[in-house]
């Protein structure tokens, strides 16, 4: 049987497989139900310094290949939220804190105030003015939270990077400079979808993100292009729902995967990627570690 466990951004894990920030809401029992169902670690929803209602709905829309979500970074605040991180561990595996500011310091007192084995920094969310990637699109901004929170917290920070920009490499390699443990790549598209009938845009806050099968063409050849450039590892998000995809983004360069929108389909989705992958492994004889940028070495 081929070995799925190791080092994936700072962290070790039994499996690089793990739940993207966000999917399950804010609550510490189904984090610790996905840990519980398979998934190498769990990440929160995005908390922030204070308590937001998020955009009113609707706040999802189904497209083709995919979601568009506006949720609008609704969360408890950081205050309210290490006791859901704690049960999220009764699931024995890393939880990883996904936290949101609008700079440096509010990132810094966010990580700070949380006990969570790793910290992932929201600075790509498409729909939250003042957040996300309304700053995370300049890679100075990208430096300095990056930096501040690596000062404020001795566990690993990981980046979580927008593809709505001309040249994400410059998001990672400013990531990198702030000391990141780890790139993620990628947070959803900026999206719309209109009602034909009503002749109005569908979502409460008119744009959103986009999630799912549609964004996995555009999720690899980001996670592609970063593991080219950067030193520190980059965990690849975006569109991944069968263990096909995850074998895809691990030869495009990933250490490690994250599966958001396909939960949709049940928990079981851990399960049969990190079974898909040990068969693939070892009907090609490889290791993960061999796997890991294959397609990059081909000629
Ligand atoms: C309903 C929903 C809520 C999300 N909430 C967050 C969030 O709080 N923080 C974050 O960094 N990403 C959030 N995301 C983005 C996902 O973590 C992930 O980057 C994106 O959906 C792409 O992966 P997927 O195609 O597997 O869903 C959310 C996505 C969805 C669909």
């Amino acid at each position: 049987m081929a070995t799925l466990s190791g080092a994936v951004g700072g962290l070790v894990l039994r499996n690089p497989v793990m739940l993207a920030a966000g999917i399950l809401g804010t609550t510490g029992s189904s984090l610790r139900r996905a840990a519980r169902a398979g998934a190498g670690c769990v990440v929160t929803k995005s908390v922030g310094a204070s308590p937001r209602e998020g955009h009113p709905g609707p706040v999802v829309v189904q497209v083709e290949g995919g979601l568009i979500n506006a949720m609008g970074l609704p969360n408890p605040s950081y205050k309210n939220f290490q006791e859901e991180i704690d049960l999220a561990r009764q699931g024995g595996v890393p939880v990883v804190a996904s936290i949101f500011g609008d700079g440096p310091e509010e990132f810094a007192e966010v990580a700070s105030g949380l006990d969570a084995d790793c910290f992932e920094l929201n600075l790509s969310c498409p729909h939250a003015e003042r957040y996300g990637s309304e700053i995370g699109c300049e890679p100075s901004n990208v430096e300095d939270i990056t930096r501040a929170v690596k000062k404020s917290v001795d566990v690993p920070v990981w980046v979580k990077l927008t593809p709505n920009v001309a040249d994400i490499v410059s998001l990672g390699k400013a990531a990198q400079r702030g000391g990141a443990n780890a790139v993620v790549a990628i947070n959803t598209l900026k999206a719309m979808a209109i009602d034909v009938e009503t002749g109005r845009p569908i979502l409460g806050n008119r744009f959103g993100g986009l999630s799912g099968p549609a964004i996995k063409p555009v999720a690899i050849r980001c996670v592609f292009d970063l593991s080219a450039a950067l030193e520190v590892p980059v965990i690849g998000v975006g569109g991944i729902s069968s263990w096909e995809d995850a074998a895809e983004m691990i030869l495009a360069g990933a250490q490690g995967v994250q599966v958001g929108t396909a939960l949709a389909g049940g928990y079981g989705i851990f399960g049969e990627i990190t079974a898909g992958l040990e068969r693939y492994l070892v009907r090609k004889g490889l290791t993960l570690m061999e796997l890991r940028g294959a397609a990059r070495k081909t000629p």
